[in-house]
């Protein structure tokens, strides 16, 4: 497996793109590619357009200027079932139909594999049942998806996406909502579907740290447009950190793993490197 990008190793890329919505326009000549095979996790302050960018890799938002490459050919040009058979998304948020089960929605991740000729096989039905075993939700199977918790939802779109067994898996903080043990395993299962299945995951996190222990490839994002990119551990430091979050912080090595820990200047040092504070004049 590689983390370097190379003109044949690049199934997916988004070349000088325009990107908005209606009047807003949120990123210009934005150009990304995503490694074959790696995990690349996207970060960037909130609002600065890491799902506008998903959404565009994934065919959901079209750019007005520039192109989604897919397998070398516009994205656009592709019908949406042969989208879904090479590329799964998992979006931020997402509402799920009234009443459905557990076990029916993860199901529909199948359906880009079903036609008029293929009807539901043993092959979804393992799909399934290993997409469900996988995000832990087995056992909530015959429960109604919009009576889970926050944590048992993510998990159940996440299987959703999974059985849809793509060899380019999107994923929207996939993270959030769930507690720090369902994290880790969620994390834990994306490094297994790069390294042992050679899928590529794109993932946005919030978590730094997080970010930097999993990454093969990390994109670091600011109002719009790439600030940094490569591995996390030769871009991470204090000043790439206070450059694209405006925080300050100290970077230390990841007792676990050696890579960039994160650690946020406590209230007192944030508040010695601020500007003074102008106080209101005085009542006499
Ligand atoms: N459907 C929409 N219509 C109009 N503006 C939108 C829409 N979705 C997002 N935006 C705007 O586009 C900009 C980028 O949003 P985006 O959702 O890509 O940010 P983000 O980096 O994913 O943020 P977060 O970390 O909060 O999820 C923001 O200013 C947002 O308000
Ligand atoms: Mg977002």
């Amino acid at each position: 497996m590689t983390d370097t990008a190379t003109d044949g190793g690049v199934r997916l890329r988004g070349e000088e793109l325009s990107l908005g919505y209606d009047a807003r326009a949120v990123s210009h000549d934005l150009t990304v590619e995503i490694p074959d095979g790696s995990f690349t996790v996207i970060v960037g302050p909130n609002a600065c357009g890491k799902s506008t960018l998903l959404r565009a890799l994934a065919r959901m938002l079209k750019p007005s200027v520039g192109t989604v490459l897919l397998d070398g050919g516009p994205i656009q040009s592709l019908p949406s079932k042969e989208v879904a058979r090479r590329l799964g998304l998992l979006p931020q948020s997402s509402i799920a139909p009234d009443a459905i089960t557990v076990a029916d929605l993860v199901a529909r991740g199948r359906y880009p594999h079903q036609g008029l000729l293929r009807q539901w096989s043993r092959e979804d039905e393992r799909a399934v049942a290993a997409a469900m075993a996988s995000t832990d939700v087995t056992e909530l199977a015959s429960r109604a998806v919009d009576e889970l918790s926050g944590g048992q939802r993510q998990r159940v779109w996440l299987a959703m996406v999974l059985a849809q067994e793509t060899p380019i898996v999107l994923l929207d903080e996939p993270t959030t909502f769930l507690d720090i043990a369902h994290q880790i395993e969620v994390l834990d299962l994306c490094a297994e579907l790069h390294q042992d299945q050679g899928r590529t995951l794109v993932a946005v996190l919030h978590d730094l740290n997080h970010a930097c222990r999993y990454a093969t490839h990390l994109i670091a994002m600011r109002d719009g447009a790439v600030v940094a990119e490569g591995d996390p551990s030769q871009i991470v430091d204090a000043e790439l950190v206070e450059r694209v979050f405006g925080l300050r912080c100290r970077v230390i090595p990841d007792p676990e793993t050696g890579t960039p820990l994160i650690v946020p200047a406590a209230r007192q040092r944030q508040r010695e490197h601020a500007p003074a504070p102008s106080l209101p004049a005085a009542a006499t």
